[in-house]
Parts: structure tokens; C-alpha cells; sequence
């Protein structure tokens, strides 16, 4: 199903819960703050199940709040598995459960998993998570790699004055544990960062810059046309660099659809408030023609940049 830029929805961004252990200084909240009750697992795995069929998409990534704090999450891992309708499931985590979890996520059928890794340095990584847990986190990096995760790629939210410093660090670190660098440039859009234009001020760093010095020293350099026409910078050292610098290029290829824990469904993460609630559908036992004219609503309500 396209949208009216031609935009083909390539890909679910589903989040199981609101609840987060870690309080994150930059958390965009997914866009969203829920308004009802958490979807159920038998809910979640139909609507995965639906959108799958109607979209003919394969693509799911699951996140939260965090989700390893959904107590059934390695149930709705190996449900949406077991539809045999999705080849690409992956996860963001913040990895705190990781170490524990990781083994019985990927036998439940979850390949991939994206971790945010804020810093290298313990007490600033305690800044701004809010948790004195840097190294149970690198204990769960490693388990996941153990495990057979891959790639498995490490969300670094560049903060100026925080951990802006530590772009080389991460950059070997993430390259000598073959593990892929996403730099992401801080966006304004939460609650909790929106309201406090302060922090995004003085925190926000254009990536611009530095994805010119880091395609300079590069091997080569590709376009994730699906995703966001992201770059990915491969290094002379080994280093993967994938870049998320928003603007119009970057919305100009997103193919994305994202579903909020209570089963609100919409298409930007700048437009959670326009986006359509599906669970009453599914409770009303709707037709899947229902359910697609619903889908279809959202999707053309995209915007072609926010
Ligand atoms: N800016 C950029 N990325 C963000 N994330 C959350 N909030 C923001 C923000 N304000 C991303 C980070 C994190 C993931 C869960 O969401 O990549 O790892």
C-alpha cells in the first residue's frame, strides 16, 4: 500500500508497552503517550497478523517504552513467529534485561536487535539514562552477539556537552565487536523533550558535519533507500556507521507504520495524535476488508514531511 508521496509501507514499528525501567534525558516516548489500556498478546499477534496480509509486508520491529518490561514479550515474539508471516523481526532494547532474555528471544524467532548505548563512560552514561548500569548492559551486548543476533546494531543519540566526545570511541568500539554504529542526531518530537526546548537546544548536534568527515575517511558509502534513505559509511578499520539525520531526504524514504501499545495506528512519530485506534475493531470482530479501509485511512494521512 503506498501513500499519496508513493510511499510503499515496507515495515511495522509495533510498541508493546509504555513502561520503561530507564529514564532516558532525550526519550521521544515513541511519539506517543497511551490513552488506554495495553493491547493483550492475543491482540497484538492479530494485528500483526492483519497488517501483515494487508500490507504485504514481512518487516516488524518491536519497541516500548522498553520492551523487555512486558512480561509476555517472548510470547509475542514466538506468536508473531509462528504466523509465518514475518521474515525480518528485530527489537530496540535498552538491553537491561538483555543478558538474561536474549537467549530465549531468539529461539522465540527475534533475529535482529538494535541496543542504545548513550555512552562508553559510566557516570555520564548514568546522566542520561538515569541508571548506574553501563557494564549489565555491555554483559548484554555480548550475550546477544553469543547468541546469534546479527547484526546487531548500537543507537548512540549524539548529545552536545554529553557524549558528543566520545564519536571515536564508539565508533572502535562498536568496530572491534562487529557491531553497527547508528549516530542519530536528536529530534525535538516528545513530551518530554518538546516541552523542554531548553534541553534539545542546547543538546542537539547537526550530523551533517560529521557524516562529511566520516564518508572522507570512508571505504564506501551506501543508501538504505527503505529506511529513511539512510547512509551507511563502512570504515577503513572496519567500522559500519549508519547515519539518522532527519530532514526531507529522510522522511522522502520512510516506508514505516507504527502501532502505539493501545493499538493506536499511525504514520510518523510526528503524528501520533491523528493516528486511528484498531483495537476496537478487532474487539468488534471487524472484517479484514474493515480493518484494511482503517489502515488505508492512516496511511494516506501521511504527511510528505513533518
Ligand atoms: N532523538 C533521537 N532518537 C531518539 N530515540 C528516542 N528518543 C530520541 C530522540 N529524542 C531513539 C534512540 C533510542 C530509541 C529507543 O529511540 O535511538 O535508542
Amino acid at each position: 500500500m503506498k501513500d499519496k508521496c508513493e510511499r510503499e509501507i515496507k515495515h511495522i514499528r509495533f510498541s508493546v508497552t509504555d513502561k520503561c525501567n530507564y529514564n532516558c534525558i532525550y526519550c521521544d516516548k515513541e511519539g506517543f503517550i497511551s490513552k488506554s489500556e495495553e493491547l493483550t498478546v492475543q491482540e497484538i499477534t492479530e494485528i500483526c497478523r492483519n497488517l501483515a496480509i494487508v500490507l504485504n509486508l514481512d518487516k516488524i520491529k518491536f519497541t516500548g517504552g522498553e520492551p523487555l518490561c512486558r512480561k509476555e514479550i517472548v510470547d509475542i515474539i514466538r506468536n508473531v513467529k509462528d504466523l509465518n508471516l514475518y521474515l525480518d523481526m528485530s527489537m530496540t532494547t535498552n538491553g537491561h534485561f538483555l543478558a538474561d532474555k536474549a537467549e530465549e528471544l531468539y529461539k522465540a524467532g527475534l533475529n535482529r536487535i538494535n541496543i542504545s548505548l548513550s555512552s562508553l563512560n559510566p557516570a555520564v552514561y548514568k546522566e542520561i539514562t538515569g541508571k548506574d548500569n553501563l557494564n549489565r548492559v555491555l554483559k548484554g551486548i555480548k550475550k546477544a552477539k553469543e547468541v546469534g543476533f546479527n547484526p546487531i546494531k548500537i543507537n548512540f543519540v549524539v548529545l552536545k556537552g554529553l557524549n558528543d566526545d566520545e564519536l571515536q570511541d564508539m565508533i572502535s568500539f562498536t568496530a572491534n565487536n562487529e557491531l553497527v554504529l547508528q549516530l542519530i542526531e536528536l529530534h525535538s518530537r516528545s513530551d518530554s523533550i518538546g516541552k523542554h526546548k531548553d534541553f534539545y537546544d542546547k543538546s542537539h548536534v547537526d550530523l551533517s558535519q560529521i557524516t562529511k568527515s566520516l564518508e572522507e575517511r570512508a571505504i564506501g558509502v551506501k543508501k538504505r533507500g527503505n529506511m529513511q534513505n539512510r547512509k551507511i559509511i563502512f570504515l577503513p578499520d572496519g567500522g559500519i556507521v549508519e547515519v539518522i539525520h532527519p530532514g526531507h531526504n529522510f522522511c522522502m524514504g520512510c516506508t514505516k507504520l507504527r502501532v502505539g501499545c493501545d493499538g493506536n495506528l499511525f504514520g510518523c512519530l510526528y503524528q501520533a495524535e491523528t493516528g486511528k485506534n484498531i483495537r476496537e475493531g478487532l474487539q468488534n470482530h471487524n472484517s479484514l476488508s474493515q480493518f484494511k479501509e482503517a489502515v488505508k485511512q492512516v496511511v494516506e494521512s501521511r504527511e510528505p514531511y513533518y
